[in-house]
Order: structure tokens, then sequence, then C-alpha cells
């Protein structure tokens, strides 16, 4: 399936793996460019450059196709070494980088000159057109069902997408809720020119987290997220927990007095130990309501044949069947 994302990136098919804190390590990258997607490498869960060009020599150490590094742009009093950050990715030959969390303007002169595709994750219309007026290369869509931050606009992506069909110009993948070969046809339907998937890649054998996460994600329903720091204008949808209800409650009582203090025990740190640990209950963790759709743990290169074989089948046979 020839696409302008797998066109524009260089990929076989138009399947690309989030970045995402404590999963998007150098395993789980190559797997997925390894099985013809397009892995991404989650660069500030490796904090500094030094550390950031070792796991992405890593992950060139399992794959010769093209991978990805995400850079977060996070509202931080300390931020990371964002320039150190970005320099380790052009001198480590990385061809794909996927921005979040804020405008990447002042970083895209240096990875153009680089010969760098940029692709800023948005989950506003408005947003996707500005990142297309500055030059990025292409756009991630997440829609309001994602794992991870939905934005405060709480539009899915069945209207979403059509949207930002109708307004863009540059190629765009949907992301949000996807999880198999019915999720990329309707992508494309709905004029999408691929898919990216975060928690159905954590769901993986090759995914490098504790298997409690994965068995986590199974036995999760689509009603078993909830949006959290929806207070602080930073909504996360997360999977269900006790430190989550608790935090919670903590929103509830507080209303608009909420500051990030009260909420820190149930936020700050959390990923190394539910991620590495499996201690579920650590605190909140991303996950997005298409865990309801996610029933095993397949390797990622059976999660990318069978959505591939499934689009195919869906596009040649159910949807033939309606010409
Ligand atoms: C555990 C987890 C951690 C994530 N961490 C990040 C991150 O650090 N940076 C980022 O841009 N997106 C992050 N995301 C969002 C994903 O890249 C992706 O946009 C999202 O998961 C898509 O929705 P889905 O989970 O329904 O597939 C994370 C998602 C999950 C589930």
């Amino acid at each position: 399936m020839k696409t302008r994302i797998t066109e524009l990136l260089g990929i076989q098919h138009p399947i690309i793996q989030g970045g995402m804190h404590f999963v998007g390590l150098a395993e789980l990258a190559a797997a997925v460019s390894n099985a013809g997607g397009l892995g991404i490498i989650t660069g500030l869960t490796q904090g500094t450059p030094e550390k950031l060009a070792k796991e992405i020599a890593r992950c060139q150490g399992m794959t010769d196709k093209p991978i990805g590094v995400n850079i977060t742009f996070l509202p931080t009093l300390t931020p990371p070494d964002y320039p150190g950050l970005f320099q380790v990715i052009i001198d480590a030959g990385v061809t794909v980088v996927e921005t979040a969390g804020n405008n990447p303007a002042q970083w895209l002169p240096m990875l153009k000159d680089a010969g760098i595709k940029v692709i800023h994750k948005c989950t506003a219309v408005r947003h996707a057109l500005k990142a297309q007026t500055i030059g990025c290369d292409a756009v991630s869509v997440d829609g309001f069902e994602c794992g991870g931050h939905p934005g405060e606009d709480d539009i899915p992506n069945f209207i979403l997408l059509p949207r930002a069909a109708d307004e863009l110009s540059i190629p765009f993948v949907a992301s949000g809720g996807m999880a198999d070969g019915r999720s990329l046809v309707a992508a494309l339907a709905l004029g999408a020119d691929g898919i990216n998937m975060g928690t159905r890649f954590i769901a993986t054998r090759e995914a490098p987290v504790h298997d409690n996460v994965k068995q986590a994600i199974v036995a999760a329903s689509e009603l078993d997220t909830r949006l959290v720091m929806r207070p602080l204008r930073n909504t996360e949808r997360v999977l269900t927990n006790p430190a989550v209800e608790r935090l919670l409650e903590k929103e509830k009582a507080l209303g608009a007095a909420l500051k990030f203090e009260d909420i820190i025990e149930e936020v700050a740190g959390v990923y190394p130990r539910i991620m590495q640990k499996g201690d579920m209950d650590a605190g909140a963790w991303s996950c997005g309501m298409v865990a309801g759709l996610i029933h095993d743990i397949p390797t990622v290169q059976e999660l990318i044949d069978n959505i591939m074989a499934e689009a195919g089948s869906i596009i040649n046979e159910r949807l033939r069947s309606f010409a």
C-alpha cells in the first residue's frame, strides 16, 4: 500500500509507532521498523544527549530501516537540553523526528538543513494548520480517544480527521483509537494517509515493558480510561487504578484551586515503576480507549501483517461488495 506517508518516510506500510515515555525504547522502535512501519524512540525517556545517542545507536544496530525520534516539549522549569538532543539526532543520521507538546518552529531550520522529515503531533485542526504553515512535513492528528494528551477540545477522530483532510495539504496520520485493519481503512476513508498507534504497540511481545502492563491493557475495556489533570489544562487519558481514582478525588475536592503539587504523588516519576517494575497502582499512566479493542499480545510483525491483511480484505471484499 502506497500513500503520501509511505512515500515521504520511505517505509513499506503506512503505520507509525508514536513516541511513548518508557515504552519507545530501541527494541520496540526496531521491531516496528523491521516490520515495515516507522518505529520511534522517545527522546525524553533518555533525557540527555549522551544517553539518546546510545539508544539511537542500539536501535540502528537492530535495524537498517528508517527510524524516528520523538521530542516532546514539556512545560517544565528546568527544560531538557533540547539543542543537544536535536544535535545527536542529526549526527546519528535519523531521518524522521516526531515533535509534540508545543510549536517546533525554532528547531525546524536545523532539522530541515539535515534533511530530516518532521511530523508534528496535533490535537486540533488549528494547530495542524500552524504546523503546515511553519514547514512541518506531516502531522499526526490525535483525536479525543487517544492515550496520552488529547488536548482540551474533546473532538473525536470521526470529526477531527475529515476536518483535517478538508483543511490540510500536507500528509497526515490518524492517531488515537487505531488498532487493526478496520482502523486503517477507516482512517484512509476519512482522508488520512496512514495511522499512528500508541497503546496497541504496548501490548506486543517486543514492547520492553513489564508483562503486567500488557496484561492490564488486554484486561481493560473501552470504559476503563479516565481524563486527569483537566483543571491544569494538561489533560491526560490514563488507565484507571486506585491512584487515578485518588487523583480524581483531589481534583474534585480542590476544584479550580488544584495545583500540580497536589497531585505530584500520583503523576511524578511513576513511569519507571509502572513500565519497568510492573507496579500497576504506582500512579497515572497514559492509555487509550482503544484498550477495549486489544485482546492479545502478538509480535510486532504479526500485528502489522494482520493489520495490512485485514485492510486488504476489507477494501477488496467488504467495500467492493458495496460498490
Ligand atoms: C504509555 C504512553 C506514553 C506516551 N508518551 C508520549 C510521549 O512521551 N510523547 C508523545 O508525544 N506522545 C506520547 N504518547 C502518545 C502516543 O504517542 C500516541 O499519540 C497515542 O498513544 C495515540 O493514541 P492510542 O494510544 O489510542 O493509539 C504516549 C502514549 C502512551 C499510551
